[in-house]
């Protein structure tokens, strides 16, 4: 079988790299580059050193600092059309997932008619847009290194993706120090997506050899340096393996997708309000219990990426309740509650069922599962 890698990122990694971007914004031949962020980061003074940084290579910014969280498409569309009246020829991103996938969504407008709703799904055709570079600022989304945006439809009050080459960045610069001032919720909370991206890649349909490897780095980078960095933030040491996991992992799901996990986390983040990286986080360990029973050795793999030993006479029943087991315990032990500690009744928990079996992901799951196995599964995390 002849398999394709095309879908990876040059980057930049290291302590300070965030001063490198005006130089190698210049060096992609750039000269004026829109700035996306969101309100909050300019508080943290790091917008106005980026800018800063930029002029003294001798390239123009303007900002667009109106980012949103889950982008909605209005959003998006204003600030594709800013970008256009300012004839930027590159794009910056700096902060978490929500302004990188603004970037991308403007990338996709520069030189594609609005509006972006149109281009939902995977696009082969769109044309080019300019150099993009992305600055995370968080250890989680990994869209730094994906050729996905996600994007909120206003009309259909519902979040659905753009896949894209012109939404894969030109430049990932991954500066650990700029991810030092995160809470320790915050921390937990985008380590344990980053960590869903690794797990459902590592047990999905479209897994390949570079996938894994990726993933089970990321996964082991994450049991490792998570509790670290939750119960030190200040820890850099905790701040870069976290950033490199989350790149590992985002690679990973980039080139192997991800699967149920995710379906029922974009619900349960829709319906109840509940943080991305908290939904998957929920949903994750029934999700690899069931998985266990067509993936027994990628599952055996999560444990022993985990420390744990698995007896290798052990069956699939044995291998998939001691991953849920580990993951449950790990999730908690980063202060994660379950959805009946949120509030949420049982009863509406487990009326979501049938939409996660209507949304996009699922197309691509590789397991046919019906909408009261969803239930199942939710009626078991409901309050693990
Ligand atoms: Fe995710």
């Amino acid at each position: 079988m002849i398999t394709s890698y095309e879908q990876f990122v040059p980057i930049v990694m290291g302590c300070g790299s965030m001063l490198r971007t005006g130089l190698k914004v210049r060096e992609l031949g750039c000269k004026k580059v829109l700035v996306t962020h969101g309100k909050n980061l300019k508080k943290t003074g790091y917008v106005d050193i980026l800018v800063e940084n930029l002029e003294s290579a001798g390239i123009k910014a303007v900002c667009f600092d109106g980012v949103q969280p889950d982008p909605p498409d209005t959003m998006v569309e204003e600030a594709a059309e800013f970008a256009r009246k300012e004839k930027i020829d590159g794009i910056v991103a700096i902060g978490g997932g929500s302004s990188m996938d603004t970037a991308k969504a403007i990338n996709v407008l520069i030189n594609n008619e609005p509006p972006i709703i149109q281009y939902l799904g995977v696009q082969k055709n769109l044309n080019p847009g300019v150099p993009l570079i992305c600055i995370p600022t968080t250890s989680g989304t990994g869209s730094e290194v994906t050729t996905m945006t996600v994007i909120t439809c206003t009309s259909l009050n519902k979040k659905d993706s753009v896949l894209s080459p012109v939404c894969l960045p030109t430049l990932a610069i991954l500066d650990p120090e700029l991810t030092l001032g995160l809470s320790p919720r915050m921390t937990a909370i985008t380590a344990l997506d980053a960590l869903a991206h690794a797990v459902e890649s590592l047990t999905g349909g479209q897994a390949n050899p570079l996938s894994d490897a990726l993933a089970r780095e990321a996964i082991r980078l994450i049991a490792k340096w998570l509790p670290v960095a939750y119960n030190d933030g200040s820890n850099i040491k905790a701040r870069e393996n976290l950033m490199y996991a989350s790149t590992f992992a985002g690679m990973a799901f980039t080139n192997a997708l991800v699967h149920i996990g995710h379906s029922i986390a974009h619900v349960l983040g829709a319906q109840f309000d509940i943080p991305h990286g908290m939904a998957c986080a929920i949903a994750m360990p029934e999700v690899i219990e069931y998985a266990a029973k067509t993936e027994t050795e990628k599952v055996k793999m999560i444990c022993e990426c985990f420390g744990i030993e698995i007896d290798e006479n052990a069956d699939y029943e044995i291998i998939g309740a001691t991953a849920k087991k580990t993951l449950r315990t790990f999730i908690k032990s980063v202060g994660i509650p379950n959805l009946k500690e949120l509030g949420i009744s049982l009863e509406d928990t487990l009326n979501i069922a049938p939409l996660v079996t209507q949304d996009s992901g699922f197309a691509i799951a590789p397991y046919r599962i019906t909408a009261s196995k969803v239930a199942e599964m939710l009626k078991s995390a409901y309050d693990a």
